[in-house]
Order: structure tokens, then C-alpha cells, then sequence
């Protein structure tokens, strides 16, 4: 979308007189190698954004700096868990289907199960009675490790992820009562829960047309949930949740820079990984100029005044032409706001029962040049039966100019039409 995109560049242009080189020392150091935790200025900016939008503590020492969301989930994976003592890695299924290809290439194919979502984002008693379960079956053998241990890391015997506000690709978000009892079961099976919180301030009111004043967090991170709890008796100071963040969703994809917050053991396990000690964080020229744009307010006006109220208009345009077009041939559009707040790329819709999901993206695809998500792309790799996705769809409003959103929905709505 060449008008918003052509904002977003210039938002990230820097000061319009400065470059990154006004300064010497600073063009210094995002030149050369860097810290293992990240660039020190970013750090502490980003430390700064996140405690006035999640109302949590300024702290740079419990955020690293990383090469995006997705990289950061590798390097977690990496560091945090073993194939052999790791043992369930639990998926709230639809999954993001990147994140399933990031756990089957740190060899975790084995040990992948579907959580399903439910109206509370979770189906929280399904995990709790899965993971009980599982530690009955658990042998006393099948422990062990293949890594070595490092003194600075620890391996967690189960990990979850989950991207528990406004969802890749359902936008569902999940309730307070199952952020608390998630980070609950996290402790009490010594796991780790991986929560990819990347779209959290893309939020908005979805009654009424005016942008709200969403300059503060829809709900509070499991990471802060698991910081405000009562410490655990012989903790080893690690926790029990992690927030992966990343600027791809309000600076721009390329950036490849994101953020972990946790504890201050787990950011320094996580910054002592071999591929960091040698040089620092990954994108250290990115979150040079990052710490600026922060530093200079003009990222939070950004992300506040510009991409709030235009994806708030993107999703008004999107959902009414779904209730014009789409509704009437059978159409549900999940509902997922909480309190009249939504928020994300994406509306997740369910076909009739008649309908394959995978034969309607076909028929998009060659007929209407139109692309979108077949809830099957969603599933978790080996557990696919937990939960039937084969009539879901995944629409995304964030991209594309708003003319064209009601026409791919016109489109979508011509190629169910020539299916039914
Ligand atoms: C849930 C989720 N995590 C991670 C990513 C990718 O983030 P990054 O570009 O920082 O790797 C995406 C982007 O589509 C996403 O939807």
C-alpha cells in the first residue's frame, strides 16, 4: 500500500536534518560490534515504551535486543530447550504457521501439541488436563539432554507458545482469567510459556468511528503476570514466561529487529548464546536508528496517530463488506474483540460446512488473483486432528489500500459463489 507505506518511511527517516553520523559516538557504535544483550540505547528505550503502554517497570535488564519476533523464537528454542528433556512444546492451534516451522527445525516435531482456542483465547482446562496427563505417561528414562548445559541457561521440560493478544491468524485475544491460570500451570510443570505479544499496540475501538486513545495496553503481558505473582520457593530465577516483541509491525518488516522481556537470568542466558557473544545482537545497525526514532517520539506518534486509526478504518472497511458480501452466502466472521476493542491484521472466518477451505483459496487464487489464509495452513505439524480447521479462512486488512479490501472481499464472495 503505497500511501501508508510512504508515511512509514518517512516516520523512520531519521531527524531531517541528523543522520545516524550527527553524533560520532552513536554512529560508532551501531557500526561495530555491540553488546550481547543489544544496543545499550535501545535497550533502554525500549524498556521506556513498554512501561508506559503496559504500565509495567522501566527495566533495560530484563530486555535483549533481537533480530525480530522470529529469530528471537530460534534463539529461544536454541537456548531454553533440549529434543531430549523437552518433551511437549504446546501450540495454541490455529497456530501461527511460522512459528510451527521454527519448532520443527529446532528438532521439536516430535513433541508439538495443538492446544484449541476457545471464546477465552485458550481452552485452558484442555492444556492443564493434557499436561497432566502427560506427566503420568512421562518415564523416569526418557530424561537426559543432548546439548551441553551452560552455566547461565537452564531447559525447561515443556514450552507454550501462544500469541495471546489480537492472534496471527484468529485475532482473538485471551482473557485475564486464562492469562493468570496459564502462567499458573507454566509454573507448577516448570515450563515455559513463549508469548509473541507483536501486535499489541495495534489496537482500536471497533464501536463508533473515532480512533481511541489506545495508548495503553488491552491486557496485561503473561511475562508481567508471572513478574507479579509471589516468587516461587527455590526459584532458579529464570520465570515462567517470556514477551517476544518486534518492530516489524510498527516500523516495517525489514527492520529485522524485535525485543525479548524476562527475567534478568533469562536475558542473560539468552544473550550469552554463542552466535551473540560473537558480536553482539543480531540488527545492531537497525536498533541504532530504532533508539532514535524512540528517543525522538516520533515512532509512538506513528503508531498512535497514524497506524491505529488507519487499520481502525482498514478493519471498519473489512468486517462491513464481510457482513455485506459474505454473511448472506453462510459466512460467519469470528468474533473477537474484548470490550469493544480489537485489533491485529487479521479477521478469521468460518464457511459453511460444505465448503473446503483449501478448494476456496484455490479457487481465489487462479480465478480472482486473490490470496488468502486456508485455516489447514494453521494447524500444528502432527496434531492435526485436535482441531478441525478446514473450513476456516484468515482475510488481512492491514495491507492492502482500502478500495481494494471491498474488492477481495467482492472476489471472495464471486469464488464461494461459483462453489456452492
Ligand atoms: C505471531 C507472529 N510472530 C512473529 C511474526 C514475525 O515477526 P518478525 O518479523 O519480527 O520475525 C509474525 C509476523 O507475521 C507474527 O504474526
Amino acid at each position: 500500500d503505497e500511501r501508508l507505506w510512504q508515511r512509514r518511511v518517512r516516520a523512520v527517516q531519521l531527524e531531517r536534518h541528523g543522520s545516524i553520523s550527527s553524533c560520532e559516538d552513536e554512529a560508532v557504535a551501531a557500526l561495530l560490534y555491540g553488546p550481547d544483550p543489544g544496543h545499550g540505547p535501545l535497550r533502554r528505550s525500549i524498556a521506556n515504551l513498554l512501561s508506559k503502554f503496559y504500565d509495567s517497570p522501566r527495566c533495560a535488564e530484563r530486555i535483549c535486543v533481537t533480530g525480530g519476533a522470529s529469530q528471537s523464537l530460534a534463539a529461544i528454542l536454541e537456548g531454553y530447550t533440549d529434543v531430549r528433556y523437552t518433551r511437549r512444546a504446546w501450540m495454541v492451534c490455529p497456530a501461527c504457521h511460522s512459528a510451527s516451522q521454527i519448532f520443527i527445525d529446532a528438532g521439536l516435531h516430535g513433541s508439538l501439541r495443538a492446544i484449541p482456542e476457545n471464546g477465552e483465547g485458550i481452552d485452558i482446562d484442555y492444556l492443564e488436563e493434557s499436561m497432566r496427563e502427560y506427566l503420568r505417561e512421562q518415564s523416569a528414562d526418557d530424561q537426559g539432554h543432548v546439548k551441553m548445559c551452560h552455566a547461565q541457561r537452564k531447559f525447561y521440560s515443556q514450552v507454550i507458545y501462544t500469541v495471546p493478544t489480537f492472534s496471527n491468524p484468529s485475532g482473538k485475544t485471551m482473557s485475564l482469567r486464562c492469562r493468570r491460570k496459564l502462567v499458573q500451570l507454566a509454573r507448577q510443570y516448570d515450563a515455559l510459556v513463549i508469548a509473541d505479544d507483536v501486535y499489541d499496540f495495534l489496537q482500536w475501538n471497533i464501536n463508533g468511528k473515532e480512533a481511541t486513545d489506545s495508548k495503553g495496553a488491552l491486557m496485561p503481558r503473561l511475562v508481567d503476570i508471572d513478574r507479579q505473582l509471589s516468587k516461587e520457593p527455590n526459584s532458579d530465577g529464570f520465570g515462567h514466561a517470556i514477551s517476544n516483541g518486534t518492530f516489524s509491525k510498527i516500523v516495517a518488516p525489514g527492520c529485522r529487529t524485535g525485543w525479548v522481556e524476562a527475567t534478568k537470568n533469562f536475558i542473560t542466558g539468552l544473550s550469552k548464546l554463542g552466535s551473540r557473544v560473537s558480536g553482539g545482537s543480531p540488527s545492531q545497525l537497525s536498533a541504532a536508528f530504532i533508539s532514535r526514532l524512540l528517543r525522538s517520539g516520533k515512532l509512538q506518534r506513528h503508531i498512535f496517530q497514524v497506524l491505529q486509526p488507519a487499520y481502525q478504518s482498514r478493519y471498519h472497511i473489512m468486517t462491513l463488506s464481510v457482513r455485506d458480501h459474505l454473511q448472506p452466502l453462510g459466512v460467519e466472521m469470528v468474533q473477537c474483540d474484548v470490550g469493544g476493542i480489537s485489533g491485529g491484521y487479521f479477521l478469521w472466518l468460518r464457511l459453511s460446512e460444505t465448503l473446503e477451505a483449501d478448494r476456496v483459496a484455490e479457487e481465489c487464487r487462479v480465478k480472482q488473483n486473490l490470496i488468502l489464509g486456508s485455516g489447514t495452513l494453521f494447524n500444528v505439524h502432527g496434531d492435526e486432528d485436535i482441531v478441525n480447521l478446514s473450513h476456516n479462512i484468515r482475510l488481512c486488512f492491514s495491507w492492502e489500500d482500502e478500495n481494494l479490501l471491498k474488492e477481495g472481499v467482492r472476489r471472495l464472495a464471486a469464488a464461494i459463489k461459483s462453489l456452492s
